[in-house]
């Protein structure tokens, strides 16, 4: 696409934004069209209102019932080497001896089902066979664990619990189902727990009579040979998706069949300038909003081939992935820029080993890409052909919402221009754009189609989240800047969310998570920038009286919370302190050591009790 193009184009969508949502969603199938497109009621989004579809008949009846029948959806490979593939026939077949278990077990449309499942083809098959019979997902990474997980089926009141005996990860083996065990312990909602076996008889799990139920078992008895796909409202909630925020508890970030279908197929679909013959390859888990949108339902809505790799980005040789793209022909690849920057690390000579020639386009998210790190992925990996898209976007809008779409001049860095039919502004504390190249905060204005519609059970706290901060606005909680010629580059994060490795965790949630160490009496944690991950954690702990500080305790805490939240959350550097600094009303001003430690200016601090 010529930059003009993009121009002219976007003016379109944008001066007739109904009538440009309203044909890309004539693009899809639907049971009944809708009466209007959308409806606003601040801060509350409709999108094609009255509509009857099914996101998942437009990936499983309406691929396997066409040409695509025989087209491969999914090629996985597992990190112990062994391979799968299912072509959308057998997908669409997975999906319909799945839903007749899970509809034995008395799921029913709105119930919620919670998903803790590697990268295996059965974490989508779950995911799909969920929206298929109108019941929720409620999907939980991985690599989280126990007190997440558990809070995370508490609080979505899931009834059904999908897990594995347990996964591979750089060569070693992680015990999902002892972390699911103890989570269920904690969990009082949960009726039945069914395991999928992915490592077999080398693992050793606990099943629990009445409970626990093996998928492979299950998937045998053939209980039906045909499940109805259930008609949806397109506002219908398709899934739950927690997500950190500024406090404590996780968001439960809610989206519906309809704008989701409609967002994600069309950014997937331009963005990545997807054709047919493409095979695709997005690195992220679908434990996260990158592989919900990106790995499960954007891709396979249009029909494309994808590759699934289960494992980590550099076992058991730094040249991993690019063996993958070679061996497959991958001609789309959408990854990290830590992801990349870890790959740099290791010399050219792993990269350049590998005949990359089928690429056709890169693409990055979920953290700014560095022009040292884009500069490594446009010539040694993409040769000097390969766009790089940067997309930049949020679990709650659920697609790309500033993007540098194939063809448009690259600004490394920047992460480029606003998707069609959708505004963003960078503006001050009122409002008011600001002028090119300072920075303000980035806001969208109302509405997107894949717009979140709501945080579970709580619209409180959806309100005063996003529609507060800057009046009639969704805020995003970045910081932005916008230059001349309306390319938009993302700073980071103003608000208490940290972003490390591209992974999103909330300070309050790891706070909390150190509390509970029985020698801990307060926390607070910060972002320190790092060249790799793009942040690091860094913990203050004021530990309690009588409790000696030393390395084995910072050990034990820092154990601890990969045992309550997961590796991922756990803080690289932990520093024992007297007090924290705190404002008048009690709230630790996170602020304050943030800018000790970076050297930056704290800002003000007249609400600092002295
Ligand atoms: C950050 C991930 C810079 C941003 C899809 C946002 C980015 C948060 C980019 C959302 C990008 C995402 N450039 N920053 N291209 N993409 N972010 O919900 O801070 O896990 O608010 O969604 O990631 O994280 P989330």
């Amino acid at each position: 696409m010529e930059p003009r193009e993009y121009d002219e184009w976007y003016k379109k969508s944008i001066e007739n934004r109904d009538e440009f949502w309203d044909k890309i969603a004539r693009e899809l199938d639907w049971f009944e069209p809708w009466d209007k497109v959308w409806e606003w009621n601040e801060p509350f989004a409709r999108w094609f209102v009255g509509a009857k579809c099914n996101i998942a008949y437009n990936i499983l009846e309406r691929n396997a019932t066409t040409w695509r029948k025989n087209k491969l959806a999914i090629i996985w490979e597992g990190e112990n080497g062994e391979i799968r593939t299912l072509s959308y026939y057998q997908l669409a077949q997975e999906c319909e001896k799945f839903a007749a278990v899970l509809k034995s077990f008395g799921v029913r449309k709105g119930d919620r089902v919670t998903i803790y499942l590697p990268r295996i083809p059965e974490q989508i098959i779950s995911m799909l066979t969920c929206a298929k019979i109108g019941a929720v997902h409620n999907v939980v990474y991985s690599g989280l664990s126990v007190e997440a997980l558990s809070e995370r089926i508490r609080d979505s009141q899931s009834k059904i619990l999908i897990t594995a005996d347990g996964s591979y990860m750089h060569g070693r083996t992680l015990e999902l189902k002892k972390i699911a065990d103890e989570a269920l312990s904690r969990s009082p909602t949960i009726e039945a727990c069914i395991v999928v076996r992915r490592i077999g008889e080398k693992m050793i799990v606990n099943m629990e009579p009445g409970r626990d139920y093996w998928y492979h078992e299950l998937m045998a008895l053939r209980l039906a040979n045909e499940v109805k796909t259930e008609v949806m409202d397109a506002e219908d909630p398709l899934f739950i998706l927690y997500t950190s925020g500024t406090t404590g508890k996780p968001k439960g970030v809610v989206h519906a069949h309809g704008g989701y279908m409609v967002g994600t197929y069309i950014t997937t679909k331009v963005d990545f300038d997807l054709k047919e013959e493409d095979t695709y390859w997005c690195t992220g888990d679908a434990g996260w909003i990158t592989g919900h949108s990106y790995v499960v339902y954007g891709p396979l809505l249009n029909g494309a081939t994808e590759i699934i790799y289960e494992g980590a980005v550099n076992y058991p040789y730094p040249d991993k992935w690019w063996s993958i793209i070679e061996r497959y022909g991958v001609s789309i690849f959408y990854t990290t820029p830590t992801a990349i920057r870890g790959l740099m690390r290791f010399g050219d000579a792993w990269t350049k080993r590998h005949n990359l020639s089928s690429l056709r386009i890169l693409g990055t998210v979920g953290e700014p890409i560095n022009p040292v790190a884009w500069d490594w992925l446009y010539t040694v990996v993409g040769n000097g052909r390969c766009p790089i898209v940067d997309t930049y976007w949020q679990t709650e809008t659920g697609m790309h919402t500033i993007t540098t779409i194939p063809g448009m001049k690259m600004k490394p860095g920047w992460a480029g221009k606003p998707f069609f039919g959708i505004e963003s502004l960078v503006v001050d504390d009122k409002g008011k754009p600001v002028r090119a190249q300072e920075i303000g905060h980035l806001v969208l204005k109302p509405s997107w189609p894949s717009m979140l519609r709501g945080l579970y059970n709580d619209p409180e706290r959806y309100r005063e989240k996003y529609w507060t901060t800057i009046p009639g606005y969704y805020y995003t909680g970045d910081a932005a800047k916008i230059d001349e010629e309306g390319y938009i580059q993302i700073i980071g994060r103003e608000d208490d969310v940290i972003k490390v490795s591209g992974y999103r965790l909330g300070s309050a949630e790891i706070e909390s998570a150190i509390v509970s160490h029985p020698g801990v009496n307060e926390a607070a944690v910060i972002p320190k920038p790092d060249e790799l991950k793009g942040n690091i954690i860094k913990a203050f702990v004021v530990l309690k009286q009588g409790v000696e500080p030393s390395n084995e305790l910072k050990q034990e805490i820092i154990e601890h919370v990969a045992h309550e939240l997961g590796s991922i959350a756990k803080p690289s550097e932990i520093e024992f302190v007297e007090s924290l600094p705190k404002t008048r009303s009690g709230k630790i001003m996170r602020r304050l050591l943030r800018a000790k430690e970076v050297g930056t200016e704290a800002g003000d601090l007249s609400t600092l009790e002295q």
